[in-house]
């Protein structure tokens, strides 16, 4: 569907068990293409989470407890449609460039998001290739990059998230330290892994990272590395994090409802804590998370 990445698949029914030899060519479509698309899907939360699973554990989303589907909480709501007349907290996710739970030290391997609904324009979610933005570097560049570490903050989010989940968020999810290269398991290709949500580099002070993380972002998203998705009703859209970024454009009336379902999985552990003594307090608990949520809710409809 794009130079950079994306591609669709056809003639596959997800919400039926899947023989060994059809998960191996998805499998191989996905390490060479990122994104790939399945319209015209029938799928419902146990379906979906059905197909998940050939992608590896299920995350249930500890690190961020706020747009669960009430049923399941592996399943979270991308949606602006009102509960209870109010507005969900995940209805404007995602609105600059990131990569999913980059802000964990287990970040995101895959993540699938199901379209039931969406506006009448607009609503697109645009993904960027940071193979081919690693690739497009100098040498010099990239191996400056080769041994640097970025610190990954949530605080970083994106600026139309409600104060108070932002508060619980940011206890959750202490800043992390992430390679600004990964090697990606299956392909063997190094990927940049430097977007919005990285804050400085380790080693460097502020005022030396602020500029190179700056341009590595806007380097990254450039058009000619990035394929735009303009979803329709059905669309079932499955992406890697391990080596692309991603931006819901946010291109769409407010008023107009997009209602999606999404679940990721469980990526390697390979980050660490900014301040170690973070791991003894970071979504330790389930009873600290519903205390979390409990906080943040009530300060949102107050
Ligand atoms: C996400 C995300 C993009 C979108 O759920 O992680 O970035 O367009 N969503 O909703
Ligand atoms: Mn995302």
């Amino acid at each position: 569907m794009g130079y950079a990445l994306g591609a669709r698949v056809s003639g596959v029914d997800l919400s039926r068990p899947l023989d060994t030899d059809t998960v191996q060519q998805i499998k191989s479509a996905w390490t060479r293409h990122l994104v790939l698309v399945f319209p015209e899907q029938h799928l419902d939360p146990e379906t979906l989470i059905a197909f998940t699973r050939h992608f590896g554990e299920l995350d249930n989303y500890e690190t961020q407890p706020f747009n669960r589907h009430p049923e399941h909480d592996e399943v979270m709501l991308l949606s602006n449609r009102p509960v209870n007349g109010k507005l969900p907290a995940g209805a404007y996710n995602g609105q600059n460039w990131h990569t999913d739970l980059s802000y964990t030290p287990r970040p995101a391997k895959a993540t699938l998001v199901y379209c039931i609904q969406k506006p009448s324009v607009g609503g697109d979610t645009m993904f960027a290739s940071m193979y081919a933005a690693y690739e497009a570097l100098s040498p010099k560049m990239q191996a400056f990059l080769d041994d640097l570490e970025g610190v990954n903050d949530v605080s970083l989010i994106s600026a139309r998230r409600d104060p108070a989940i932002l508060e619980a968020f940011k206890r959750l999810n202490p800043p992390v330290i992430h390679p600004a290269v990964r090697i990606h398991p299956e392909s063997g290709k190094p990927a940049l892994y430097v977007n919005d949500r990285v804050r400085t580099f380790v080693g460097m002070s502020d005022a030396e990272s602020k500029p190179i993380i700056k341009f590595l972002c806007e380097h990254s998203q450039q058009p000619r590395f990035v394929y735009r998705h303009r979803w329709s009703v059905r669309d079932l859209v499955l992406w890697d994090n391990r080596c692309l970024t991603h931006l819901a454009v946010g291109d769409y009336d407010p008023s107009e409802i997009r209602h999606m379902i999404r679940t990721s999985t469980m990526g390697d552990y390979f980050g660490r804590f900014e301040n170690p003594r973070s791991a003894e307090t970071a979504n330790t608990s389930a009873a600290a998370t519903s205390t979390e949520v409990a906080q943040a809710a009530s300060m949102l409809h107050d």
